[in-house]
């Protein structure tokens, strides 16, 4: 027997999977964004350029392959930021801003815990080519919009958090490293690391007596220049305008190298200690990092499709889910009846009407089909014996009202098709 490989999951009922993503696909063509698909394999390099050498993704969470014959490095993609972004500048897009999205597994080595998977489904919404921070106010009212209206999840919470530009950000890396020195023999070691590699990530510590300290930390959001403060106000206003509730965290930065000004996180005591189901943020530098001539001020976000789904499980009943459609099931009561069978269920199934048809070829007893019809939840049996079969009629039982009636073959169709 072979066992899945850890932190991978088997999806065996995908009905709220596939809702869930029904209703993405609408909200997003609300708001007028376009579907891409963008490859599971992507170079190696592509990822250590945008997300950053000394992120945890690139340092150590990376599906790397490589073929014998080829020399190239490959892997399999972490995330799909830098995906959208090498695919926009590939096929040089002209028409900006480009609202794309896409949908699909992403992987990362990881230690496997509730909510954290190695391979796991994103939906991924970029808007590439637009400066405006209003656009950033757009995109998070409309994942507000989604998560509150559309999927009934209420027990969350906004966070948001202004990076500043990468002036503010060496500026405000040199305020904090003097803050940390009066701390340097407190704080863990991976902290003590990240002070010379990445000082920013060290608010990303999940110690507790780190993250005391880091509290009395100085405010990045205290430290901008003058357009960004402008901008961080901007946000904030608007996002009031439109009565979007937001708790503002000092110390959010999030994992990747590639964002500056708006970062956010979307965030459910429900989920555990990985709690963020949709995270974000504008990264104007990246488009022309990736290789395009200019640089695309952009802004997106990611929602992690199991982490939503942990939410809906508790609240499906309230969701309005497709129901499947009814369920015919066939019934020869020997071989002699299967062709007649196999006719009856080939014309069911071409009729336009949203109708399952099924039929039970292993010659069972009458009592076993039922049984079985009954299990699957069948709302029709159509019997077909020697009887039938030499009267040129079936049997349709209803499996609820235990109704039984004699109809022709073309007696039968019309009834489903009007039913
Ligand atoms: P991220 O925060 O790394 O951002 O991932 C986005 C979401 O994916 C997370 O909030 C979480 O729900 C889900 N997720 C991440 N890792 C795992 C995992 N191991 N298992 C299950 N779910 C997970 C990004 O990936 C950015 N590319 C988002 C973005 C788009 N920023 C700008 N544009």
């Amino acid at each position: 027997m072979f066992n899945k490989i850890k932190g991978t999951k088997d999806f065996l009922d995908l009905s709220l999977f596939n809702f869930l993503i029904d209703q993405v696909k609408k909200h997003l063509s609300t708001y007028n964004f376009t579907e891409i698909s963008t490859p599971i394999l992507e170079p190696l390099d592509l990822y250590k350029r945008s997300l950053g050498q000394e992120t945890d993704i690139v340092s150590k969470e990376m599906y790397i392959i490589k073929s014998e014959s080829d020399q190239e490095m490959i892997c399999l993609r972490p995330e799909g930021t830098a995906s959208t972004v090498r695919a926009f500048v590939e096929n040089n897009i002209n028409s900006t801003p480009w609202k794309v999205y896409s949908c699909g597994p992403m992987f990362r080595h990881e230690r496997p815990q509730k909510g954290r998977y190695r391979q796991f489904n994103q939906i991924n919404m970029e808007i590439i080519g637009s400066k405006s921070i209003n656009q950033d106010v757009q995109l998070i009212k409309m994942l507000e919009r989604f998560f509150f209206d559309t999927l009934s999840i209420d027990n969350y919470a906004l966070l948001i958090n202004f990076l500043g530009c990468p002036e503010d950000r060496v500026k405000f890396k040199e305020i904090f490293k003097d803050f940390l020195e009066n701390y340097f023999e407190k704080i863990c070691s991976t902290c003590k690391i990240r002070k010379e590699s990445n000082i920013l990530r060290i608010f990303d510590c999940k110690n507790e007596s780190c993250k005391i300290i880091y509290k009395e930390a100085p405010r990045i959001t205290d430290h901008l220049c003058q357009p960004c403060q402008i901008e961080w106000t901007e946000i904030k206003n608007n996002l009031e305008y439109l009565s979007v509730s937001y708790t503002h965290e000092p110390n959010l930065v999030r994992g990747l190298d590639y964002y500056q000004k708006t970062v956010f996180e979307f965030v459910s005591q429900d989920l555990g200690a990985q709690s963020a189901f949709c995270g974000g943020g504008r990264y104007d530098k990246l488009v022309k990092e990736i290789g395009a001539k200019e640089d695309q001020p952009s802004i997106g976000a990611g929602m992690g499709i199991e982490r939503i789904l942990i939410l809906l499980e508790r609240i499906k009943d309230k969701l309005a889910i497709p129901l499947l459609p009814p369920l015919y099931v066939i019934l020869p009561l020997s071989k002699e009846e299967q062709s007649l069978a196999l006719i009856i269920a080939d014309e069911l199934q071409a009729i336009k009407k949203a109708i399952s048809v099924d039929i039970f070829l292993e010659e069972d007893s009458l009592k076993s089909m039922m049984r079985k019809a009954n299990k699957m939840g069948a709302k029709f049996a159509i019997i077909i014996g020697s009887e039938e079969k030499e009267n040129k009629v079936v049997k349709l039982k209803n499996m609820i009202t235990g109704k039984e009636d004699i109809l022709k073959h073309k007696e039968l169709i019309s009834i489903i098709l009007n039913n």
